[in-house]
């Protein structure tokens, strides 16, 4: 089948991540007030994602170290209580932490939040915002995703929302395969993708701002869906479907939950 080939290619623009990068440091504050009207969906989506999250008794047991760092209950079902402060998770391309790196915590389901940026600027933000910037359960970590490494099995959720749109559609292919090696068995992922298939997909002027040049790339939402069943065997698709964002955004993704096996 033709649309199973995953073609490499030279089209790519050159120095795409050190310009990624800058063009985020340069409109993170105009990015994050634009994206706080379109909060809802992620938000929905995390709330999906964590109806699926394993059974306590699945889970390793918790160090001290990090039921220290648990104060408070917010979810009130035997279930979530069940899980409270004991999961460890990775977000990528988190920008400043909101939403989602936010309403992860605000679950105190987590002990450990991995929050990783390519835009210090952005990691910088989230480190001086009042809800995030002292919390110890976050560890900020500046660099490309591609370039993070975890244990394989350690982790309990995995969280990239427009982001991983950033990298060339091969590399998407390659981290969805670390998530899946990373994860835990019964761990989750939820990640977005372009619904478009367009190898190179370039912007000079983003948001209308001048230093806003911009990269994103994708295999298409039906394309990627079998990608994603046939060559990452790890995971199990839980939920993969294209939806149309809100607060006027004129643009659809692929959403994705997945499971590991
Ligand atoms: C559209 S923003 C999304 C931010 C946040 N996830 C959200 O939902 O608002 C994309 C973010 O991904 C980051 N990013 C782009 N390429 C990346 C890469 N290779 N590794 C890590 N982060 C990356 C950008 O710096 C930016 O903060």
């Amino acid at each position: 089948m033709e649309q199973d080939q995953v073609s490499s290619n030279s089209n790519l623009p050159v120095n795409l991540k050190s310009r990624l990068q800058s063009s985020y440091d340069a409109t993170a504050p105009i990015y994050n007030k634009w994206t706080a009207q379109h909060s809802h969906l992620r938000l929905r989506y995390v709330d999906r994602l964590l109806q699926f999250l394993p059974e306590a008794s699945q889970l390793p047991p918790q160090t001290d170290e990090d039921a220290s760092t648990v104060e408070s209950q917010s979810n009130d079902s035997p279930f979530f209580r069940s899980l409270s402060g004991k999961l460890v998770a990775l977000e990528l391309g988190c920008g400043s932490g909101h939403p989602v790196t936010a309403k992860l915590l605000s679950t105190n389901l987590f002990a450990k939040i991995t929050a990783n940026d390519l835009s210090p600027v952005q990691i910088q933000l989230g480190q001086k915002a009042s809800d995030l910037g002292s919390d110890k359960r976050v560890g900020w970590v500046v660099g490309d995703m591609m370039a993070l490494s975890f244990p394989d099995d350690s982790l309990d959720v995995v969280v990239g929302l427009y982001s991983l749109i950033h990298l060339p559609r091969e590399e998407q292919l390659v981290m969805m395969q670390k998530i899946g090696k990373w994860l835990r068995p019964g761990g989750l992922v939820l990640v977005n993708f372009s619904r478009e298939d367009e190898e190179s997909q370039v912007m000079e002027q983003w948001l209308g701002q001048e230093e806003g040049w911009m990269f994103w790339s994708g295999f298409g939402a039906e394309k990627m869906l079998g990608f994603l069943i046939e060559k990452v065997q790890e995971l199990e698709v839980l939920v993969g479907e294209v939806t149309r964002e809100e607060g006027g955004a004129d643009a659809e993704f692929l959403w994705v939950i997945g499971r590991k096996k």
